[in-house]
C-alpha cells in the first residue's frame, strides 16, 4: 500500500516517515495548511493504514522463535503471566465488533492492549507507542478462516516474531523510533 505522492507533496510531506504523516494529518491546527487541506483525511485513513499494515507485516516471521527473555520478564510484571496476557489478547480482540486492530502499546511505561476502530492507529497519539499489532479487518482472516476468527486469533502466536516486539518495546522504553516508525 502506498501513499499517493500527490497527497503528501501538496502538504510538503513528500519523504517524511509514514508514522510522521499520520501524527501530522491526525493533529494538525484547524488554521494550518494541513489543517486547510481538503483531502487531509483521506491522507489521514490512507497513512495510517499504511504505518499499521507496516507494523502488521513486520510483527509475523516464517520462523518463530521462543521469546526473548527480557520481553518475558516486562510481560508477566504487566499482566501476570505470558498465559495471562495471550489470553487477555485473544479476549479482547474476539470481543472487537467490526473492522479495527489490536495492539501492544507502550503507553506512560506501562504495556497495555487496547483496540482501534477501522484505520485508527496509536500514531495518531503522543506518548502511545505501537509494539505490536494484529490486523482484525475480516478481509485478513476470512479467507483462510472462514467465520472461524478465534482460529485466526489464536493462530497468531505461532507467527510472532518475539524480536521485533521485544526491539519495539526496548525502544519504547529509550523513547526512540519502532522498528518501523522511521
Ligand atoms: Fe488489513
Amino acid at each position: 500500500m502506498f501513499i499517493p505522492q500527490f497527497l503528501t507533496q501538496k502538504v510538503g510531506l513528500l519523504d517524511t516517515p509514514v508514522a510522521s504523516v499520520v501524527y501530522d494529518a491526525a493533529n494538525a491546527t484547524p488554521g494550518s495548511a494541513l489543517g486547510r487541506f481538503p483531502q487531509r483525511i483521506d491522507l489521514l485513513n490512507t497513512a495510517a493504514q499504511h504505518f499499521n499494515h507496516k507494523l502488521y507485516w513486520a510483527c509475523m516471521t516464517r520462523h518463530p522463535e521462543s521469546m526473548p527473555a527480557g520481553l518475558e520478564t516486562r510481560l508477566e510484571e504487566e499482566f501476570g503471566s505470558i498465559d495471562e496476557f495471550k489470553a487477555e489478547w485473544e479476549r479482547i480482540a474476539l470481543a472487537h465488533f467490526g473492522s479495527g486492530w489490536i495492539w501492544l502499546v507502550e503507553h506512560e511505561g506501562e504495556l497495555k492492549i487496547i483496540t482501534t476502530n477501522n484505520g485508527e492507529t496509536p500514531v495518531s497519539t503522543v506518548d502511545m507507542f505501537p509494539c505490536m499489532c494484529m490486523d482484525l479487518w475480516e478481509h485478513a482472516w476470512y479467507a483462510d478462516y472462514e467465520n472461524r476468527k478465534s482460529e485466526y486469533v489464536k493462530g497468531w502466536w505461532s507467527v510472532v516474531d518475539w524480536d521485533v516486539i521485544w526491539d519495539n518495546v526496548m525502544a519504547a522504553q529509550a523513547s526512540a523510533s519502532c522498528t518501523v516508525c522511521s
